[in-house]
């Protein structure tokens, strides 16, 4: 069941962070402490016993939320955590009046290409060398409430 982080989740954040995203995609415990911190973020988790394996954060900007990050440990996936995240955190969003939600994510990152897609995400452009050179981002966007599309029209 998603929860919402706690205060003291940051350093177990940032070692789920370290299994999930390799370099400078990496988030630091400082960047998920001040994640933690503000007042328009909404960071909600999933834990096995006490073991954080899944997370994600939201921000909201007037009637827009941004996806920042999702993220699953590589031995919890496959299961619908991420999409549980999601929905939490949409929930929240709508909670707080926003009629869409935006996120960028590589274009070579089929797994999460896959949830947003299934979530019923559409691409709305596409940022060249976002990530690096040759890492290209795409913006995706969803009005909310979602329309999740079945598994019938994938
Ligand atoms: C992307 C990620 C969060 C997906 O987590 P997950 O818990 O395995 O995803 P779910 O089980 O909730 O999958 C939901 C849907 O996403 C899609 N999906 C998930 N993994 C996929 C894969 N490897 N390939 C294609 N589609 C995939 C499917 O449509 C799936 O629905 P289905 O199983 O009914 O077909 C996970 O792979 C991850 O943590 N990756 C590393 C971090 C990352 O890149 N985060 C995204 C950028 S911020």
């Amino acid at each position: 069941m998603p929860q919402r982080a706690e205060a003291g989740d940051a350093a177990a954040l940032a070692s789920l962070d370290e299994a999930c995203f390799e370099g400078r995609e990496r988030w630091s415990e400082k960047l998920w402490e001040d994640e933690l911190r503000a007042s328009d973020r909404f960071v909600v988790v999933q834990r096995d016993t006490h073991e954080l394996v899944a997370a994600a954060t939201f921000q909201q900007v007037v009637d827009t939320a941004d996806l920042h990050r999702v993220m699953v440990h590589p031995s919890r996936r496959g299961l619908g955590l991420a999409q549980q995240l999601v929905l939490a955190g949409i929930e929240w969003a709508l909670g707080r009046g926003a009629e869409r939600m935006l996120l960028e994510v590589r274009h070579d990152n089929h797994a999460a290409l896959g949830l947003y897609r299934r979530l019923g995400f559409e691409t709305l452009d596409t940022r060249p060398d976002y990530y690096g050179a040759g890492l290209d981002a795409q913006v995706m966007s969803a009005d909310l409430p979602l329309r999740p599309r079945g598994a019938d029209h994938d």
